[in-house]
């Protein structure tokens, strides 16, 4: 029979009592969570997180298959985009707590093209309140969306916290169309505040100069007085490299290797190897909310970092604790979730509608209601839940708005474009 102990660690609970007092994780290392990531990072402690790695649908307007027979079949997902697919809550929270950034979303073409920003918005939004200090994120996208997403990125993460825009280049099968065949991908770096986790990787010198430099070792440079030219020379001290470009040349999965898992999008995990390596440490916490067949967490885990991945595909998590447990051998710790973490770093929330939020809501609106922007004296005016209790809003000051009495009555525990739909009619 298993101990009381084991059972909880299985639960990942352990965890998040232990932490209580800490106000770090709250959620058991090797934890593979079954679900949407929003209602998960919901749960997640804030600056719990130092390194987040994404690599989220593109918008891409396809939906994913694995093939039968492969070691993913029966995982799929969707990446077409329309307004059904985007909650009025997320729109609520945008309008009310995130004017800039709604601004930006409402830039995009099409209803298509919305929704899908709006989708990302919410997520990116609880991915930069789990990073720590020194954490950063690293966006995976396509030209598709790259430079709207981007737009989003910095009025999440402010311009001055952009790093890279890495270009990931891989090779495909050429073939003749109307345009340059495409063959990279871009990932956007950016940092949650001004001092961040930084290894530095190195490549390769290049062919031209190991030719000309025998012996591996660091090179110097010094004026020719003869030739009047600047030169190179080797010293003494045996070369790294050359600091790593934000061009990568790294081969896609395709054709039968040993990697290959058939999972739709899999991406190298020497890909996901050096983004670890430069942005965290040994014992750091890497996530992937859209965690897919795990590559990030394979990676992560042979490289001694903690890791909690997520994904809503069922077919996923199985296909991750498989692979998973395939790379450690014995040490099967993996906890696979399907119920939501709870948060402990809020401590003991005040009332939602005591004084002090009362006072702090009453400045940050100036004194307008949120629905129908009239103004009025501090006592005609209530506290609402943006996202209703009974749909996962809490009591926590960033759920809460005043709304005067009429407005009130009429949205209830809908959402503010219910609201707003009403008061236009
Ligand atoms: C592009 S794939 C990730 C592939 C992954 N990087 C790999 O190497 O296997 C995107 C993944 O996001 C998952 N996904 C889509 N929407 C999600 C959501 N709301 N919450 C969690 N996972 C989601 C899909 O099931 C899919 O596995
Ligand atoms: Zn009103």
């Amino acid at each position: 029979m298993k101990s009381g102990r084991a059972e909880e660690r299985k639960s990942g609970r352990a965890e998040e009592r232990k932490s209580a007092s800490q106000g770090s994780i709250n959620v058991a290392n090797q934890t593979i969570f079954e679900g949407d990531n929003l209602d998960i990072m919901r749960g997640m402690n804030s600056e719990s997180v130092n390194l987040i790695y994404l690599d989220p649908p593109f918008n891409s307007k396809t939906d994913y298959a694995a093939p039968i027979g492969s070691q993913a079949a029966g995982a799929e997902f969707k990446d077409t985009w329309s307004l059904s697919d985007v909650d009025v809550t997320w729109l609520d929270l945008l309008e009310t707590k995130h004017p800039q950034l709604n601004r930006v979303i409402q830039a995009a073409m099409t209803k298509s093209d919305k929704s899908y920003l709006i989708y990302m918005s919410v997520r990116l939004l609880e991915m930069k309140r789990l990073l720590t200090s020194t954490g950063c994120l690293y966006l995976h996208c396509d030209p598709t969306m790259s430079h709207y997403l981007k737009l989003i990125l910095d009025a999440i993460f402010g311009r001055k916290n952009f790093l890279n825009e890495v270009i990931w280049h891989y090779r495909r099968w050429p073939s003749k169309q109307k345009n340059f065949q495409r063959m990279h991908d871009t990932i956007f770096r950016y940092a949650k505040g001004q001092d961040v986790v930084w290894n530095q990787l190195f490549d390769a010198v290049s062919h031209e100069t190991a030719k000309r430099i025998k012996g591996g070792k660091k090179i110097t440079t010094f004026f020719d007085e003869e030739s009047g030219k600047k030169r190179i020379r080797p010293t003494e001290e045996s070369s790294q490299g050359v600091p790593m470009r934000d061009v990568w040349d790294i081969k896609q999965i395709v054709g039968p290797t040993r990697e290959r898992l058939g999972y739709p999008t899999q991406k190298p995990f020497a890909l996901l190897e050096r983004i670890i390596r430069a942005s965290s440490n040994k014992g750091d916490v890497v996530l992937d909310p859209f965690c897919g067949c795990a590559t990030t967490l394979a990676a992560a885990d042979a490289l001694d970092r903690q890791w909690v991945g997520i994904d809503i595909s069922g077919k996923a998590a199985e296909l991750i604790v498989r692979r998973i447990e395939a790379q450690q051998g014995l040490f099967r710790n993996i906890c696979h979730r399907t119920d939501l973490p709870k948060r402990t770093d809020l401590g003991p929330l005040p009332k939602y509608n005591c004084e002090t939020n009362r006072k702090t809501l009453y400045g940050g609106q100036g004194g307008y209601c949120a629905g129908c922007k009239t103004h009025f004296e501090t006592h005609h005016l209530e506290v609402d839940h943006i996202i209703a209790k009974q749909s996962g809003g809490t009591d926590h000051l960033t759920n809460l708005q005043l709304l005067c009495g009429n407005c009130n009555r009429i949205k209830g525990d809908r959402g503010m474009a219910y609201l707003q739909t009403k008061l236009r009619a």
